[in-house]
């Protein structure tokens, strides 16, 4: 059955990851027709705003978008597209799935992990204010719901998927209300859930035992601005930010896109690694019900990079977005 998804191609690398990621996923017999949106720079310059309503509308209507990166200026301009798109239609789970496939270039090997991110509050609320000059804040803002939400997510996650452990990171010695807070609705949670086990750990010893035993952890939940630095860090384990995918999940909607930006320093020459948007298409896929199509992907992916050998820079081979596309839509059976 076609199924109408929209499409934010995005900027930067967004449009070749994007189209190499369509050409794949239709060639597999996704069979999905795209509502395109402009977001970002580009919409700003047409329609005068960088999240024009036809976007969440279109998000709306559909429940399942694609999304490219989208660049947001630095210490100025608008306030970043992704942000909003999370806060704006409540997709508080941000779920990224972080595995080393056997045979690819990566500092580990044996990595399979979760990286569930709190998507709508935490740093990243926007609420910022000169107090005078030379005395900045930034608010972090930590609810009772949604940090609750977000631990029950992990622990939901974790049984439905029969994973063990749910590690929660936070930095509650220092931040003893806001992250502590954070800790006691997972400790709450944890209790609801006891055939998981929970731990925690102060979010600086976490990345120092995520780089050197990955493979001991499971599920991670974290909050915003944790979640995003642990994320590429996660990517750095197995590949990097050319390999990992993810999606920002709501009650009503969901979102797909790659962990990494728009990377301006290699756009539009043709050097991006489609895999991880790729792979946030499989997930959009398993989302849709149309898991066949997401394994027959994955068997071709495994194929062209384990097998066939061809990479792209990223890891270490030779092979354009365009090789690495058709070599990958060759190998689908
Ligand atoms: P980035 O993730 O775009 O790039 C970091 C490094 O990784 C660069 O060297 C880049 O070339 C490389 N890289 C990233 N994706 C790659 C891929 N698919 N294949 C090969 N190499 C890849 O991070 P950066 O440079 O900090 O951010 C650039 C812009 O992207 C910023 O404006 C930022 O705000 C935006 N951004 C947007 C996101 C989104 O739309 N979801 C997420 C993260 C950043």
């Amino acid at each position: 059955m076609t199924t109408t998804i929209t499409l934010i191609p995005g900027d930067g690398i967004g449009p070749e990851v994007t189209a190499a990621t369509l050409r794949i996923i239709d060639a597999a017999g996704a069979d999905l027709e795209y509502e395109k949106q402009l977001a970002g720079s580009e919409a700003l310059a047409r329609h005068g705003t960088p999240l024009p309503d036809a976007v969440l509308d279109s998000i709306t209507r559909n429940k399942v978008a694609l999304k490219g990166p989208v660049t947001t200026p630095v210490g100025k301009g608008f306030r970043s597209i992704n942000v909003q798109i999370r806060q704006k239609l409540v997709l508080f789970a941000n779920l990224r799935p972080v595995f080393s496939v056997p045979g690819l270039p990566s500092r580990f090997q044996d990595v399979d992990l979760v990286v569930v991110r709190e998507n709508t509050e935490g740093l990243y609320t926007g609420l910022e204010h000169e107090v005078v000059p030379g005395v900045v804040e930034s608010l972090k803002v930590i609810t009772e719901k949604a940090s609750t939400r977000i631990a029950r997510f992990a622990f939901d996650y974790a049984e439905r998927e029969g994973r063990k452990r749910v590690t929660a990171a936070h930095k509650a010695n220092i931040m003893k209300l806001t992250d502590g807070l954070f800790l006691d609705c997972f400790r709450s949670q944890a209790e609801k859930h006891p055939g998981i086990k929970a731990d925690d750990r102060i979010i600086d010893a976490l990345c120092m035992q995520l780089v050197i035993f990955p493979e001991r952890f499971d599920v991670l939940v974290l909050e915003n601005l944790y979640g995003d630095i642990v994320s590429d860090l996660c990517a750095g384990l197995v590949g990097g930010l050319g390999v990992v995918g993810g999606a920002n999940l709501g009650e009503d909607c969901a979102v797909f896109e790659a962990v990494h930006g728009s990377a301006p320093d290699i756009a539009g020459q043709n050097r991006a690694n489609p895999l991880a948007l790729l792979r946030s298409a499989m997930m959009m896929l398993h989302h849709l019900g149309k898991r066949d199509v997401a394994r027959r992907v994955e068997a071709a992916v495994r194929k062209v990079m384990v097998k066939d050998k061809v990479l792209t820079g990223d890891l270490g081979g030779s092979a354009s977005t365009t090789e690495f596309t058709e070599a990958i839509v060759q190998a689908l059976e």
